[in-house]
């Protein structure tokens, strides 16, 4: 894991957008792993900022979304779709239908897991997957004992996940209970990484992801098993972790590429 730490998160946004950058340069026909959330938005508003200025071009870009709450239609304004239409593909080049979210209306959840897994293999896998991460220690919505090898499925939220997720409908209750998410096997299949975490509330399950042992209880501590994990944190989400002076350094003084 290459644990980076940037003293806000414009900054992380805006590494993330040029690491994209390059990816995207280098194989205009790369498939990207998107994810919903507020981490994500300062990252996707500069990649719009990039794609306007800089020529970055998503034409021929393949995207999965991690997950999707079910019983909600992609037209839904809390749905995952409709939160990627908003904030990512109606501002850029993107074609829509080479951009997967999991389709959380289907009538057999099973076969539409089946077939999203199908779908991410037949395009000989994910590139480049972002990732927030829960307070709960979940990443897609893979939650505390979630089997460190699962597939895309359907899965339960937890309590704090729906607490955490209110705020996006108008009162708790309207927050659906069951989701289908790619799984922790899903997401330790993709090529490359890049988890972003801002702001003090996430330090705390930072620390654990990073730095505790990999447990099904903190399903991102898996990440630690992936071979090319980049973390772009913010300063106070970075604040608990114990080696933060050896990440500063290991950045610090990182080879030129
Ligand atoms: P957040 O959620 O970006 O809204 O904090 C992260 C997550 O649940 O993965």
């Amino acid at each position: 894991m290459e644990v980076i730490i940037l003293p806000s998160e414009k900054d992380c946004a805006k590494l993330g957008g040029q690491l994209i950058f390059d990816l995207v340069k280098e194989n205009p026909a790369c498939v990207l792993g998107l994810a919903t959330g507020s981490t994500p938005v300062s990252l996707y508003k500069e990649l719009i900022r990039l794609h306007k200025e800089n020529d970055l071009s998503f034409s021929n870009v393949t995207s999965f979304n991690l997950d999707e709450y079910i019983g909600l239609s992609g037209d839904h304004p809390c749905s995952y779709r409709y939160f990627m239409q908003e904030q990512l593909f109606d501002s850029v080049d993107i074609n829509l239908k080479s951009t997967h979210v999991p389709n959380g209306l289907a009538n057999n959840i099973e076969a539409e897991c089946d077939s999203y897994e199908q779908s991410i293999l037949e395009v000989g896998g994910i590139d480049l997957q972002i990732l927030g991460i829960g307070s709960d220690g979940h990443i897609g919505f893979n939650e505390p004992c979630s089997s460190l090898s699962s597939r895309t499925r359907m899965k339960t939220l937890t309590g704090e996940t729906i607490k955490d997720n209110a705020r996006f409908f108008e009162s708790e209750n309207e927050v659906p209970r069951h989701c289908i998410t790619m799984g922790v096997g899903t997401i330790l299949d993709t090529k490359s990484v890049l988890l972003f975490a801002f702001g003090e509330g996430k330090s705390d399950v930072i620390s654990k992801a990073i730095e505790g042992p990999i447990s099904s209880m903190v399903p991102a501590s898996a990440l630690q098993l992936h071979p090319n994990v980049k973390v772009i944190l913010d300063e106070p989400a970075a604040s608990k972790l114990v080696n933060i002076d050896y990440y500063k350094e290991v950045y610090a003084n990182r080879p030129s590429s």
